[in-house]
């Protein structure tokens, strides 16, 4: 099973640049174009939060259109730039993603691997959270099925990067506190993948392995001295292949050639 995942796609509205720089539009139309020339094809698709860059109704329609040509199953998990019922309302047809009003958990079955997402977002806050109903239900889960390999997909990072300005702003340490202990009683999860720092990081995390996606938009630079935080315009957009083998899961990143840089 091969699950492709494409994260912080920050999708504006026509005419709009990411930091005046960066075409997230074209940026994520490659990576589209790119993902569905790969041989063979994903099975699916995680889309880990910070679809679209202001969370309004005009981005989400833009969304859909440059999502259209996926033929797979597309999974989303809103981050700290999405408006979750806005994106309920432009993807009604994606059931998983629950009642308005309610955070965006859920669990999707029917292939070798569990998908398990959490929403951490808070509406109006840059940083996210768990609360203890998420926390429940995600340790319910997986104990149910606890011969099932499981992947978790998240958008804020429950680990410090080291890049002080991202971690101010990632999982709070109650519910990475909380998620840790879940985590190191369930030895079937795999992988536990987030979005929300724009590059690719990987750590040994409560037993398990936990990543971060690199953007499909634009990547920050690399800064472990400060709390300085600028985008890195010579890093390209990016997505992960996450490839199940039987035994676990192999991630490769894949960058993308933007094209023309914007100016
Ligand atoms: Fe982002
Ligand atoms: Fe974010």
């Amino acid at each position: 099973m091969i699950i492709a995942q494409i994260s912080d796609l920050h999708v504006g509205r026509p005419g709009e640049l990411a930091y005046g720089q960066f075409d997230a539009a074209q940026r994520l139309a490659r990576c589209v174009e790119h993902l569905m020339r790969r041989r063979p094809v994903p099975d699916a698709v995680l889309a880990s939060g910070d679809l679209v860059d202001a969370g309004s109704d005009e981005e989400y329609r833009r969304l859909r259109e440059l999502l259209a040509p996926f033929s797979m199953p597309v999974y989303f998990i809103p981050g700290n730039h999405d408006d979750r019922d806005a994106l309920r309302s432009a993807f009604s047809e994606h059931t998983y993603l629950g009642r308005i009003g309610e955070p965006t958990c859920y669990c999707v079955t029917g292939h070798p691997v569990r998908l398990i997402a959490l929403d951490t977002t808070v509406a109006g806050e840059t940083g996210g959270t768990l609360d203890r109903r998420q926390i429940d239900w995600l340790e319910g889960q997986l104990a149910a099925t606890p011969r099932q390999p499981a992947l978790i997909f998240m958008h804020h990072p429950p680990f410090k990067t080291g890049i002080a300005r991202m971690d101010e702003i990632s999982l709070d340490a109650a519910s990475a506190a909380h998620l840790g202990a879940v985590v190191s009683r369930h030895a079937q999860i795999a992988l536990l993948t987030c979005g929300h720092v724009h590059r690719a990081i990987q750590v040994r995390w409560h037993g398990t392995t936990a990543s971060v996606c690199p953007s499909t938009a634009f990547q920050y630079g690399l800064n472990l001295d400060g709390p300085g935080l600028q985008p890195s315009p010579d890093e390209p957009p990016a997505y992960q292949l996450h490839c199940w083998n039987g035994m676990e899961i192999v991630t490769h990143t894949v960058a993308v050639d933007p094209g023309a840089r914007q100016v």
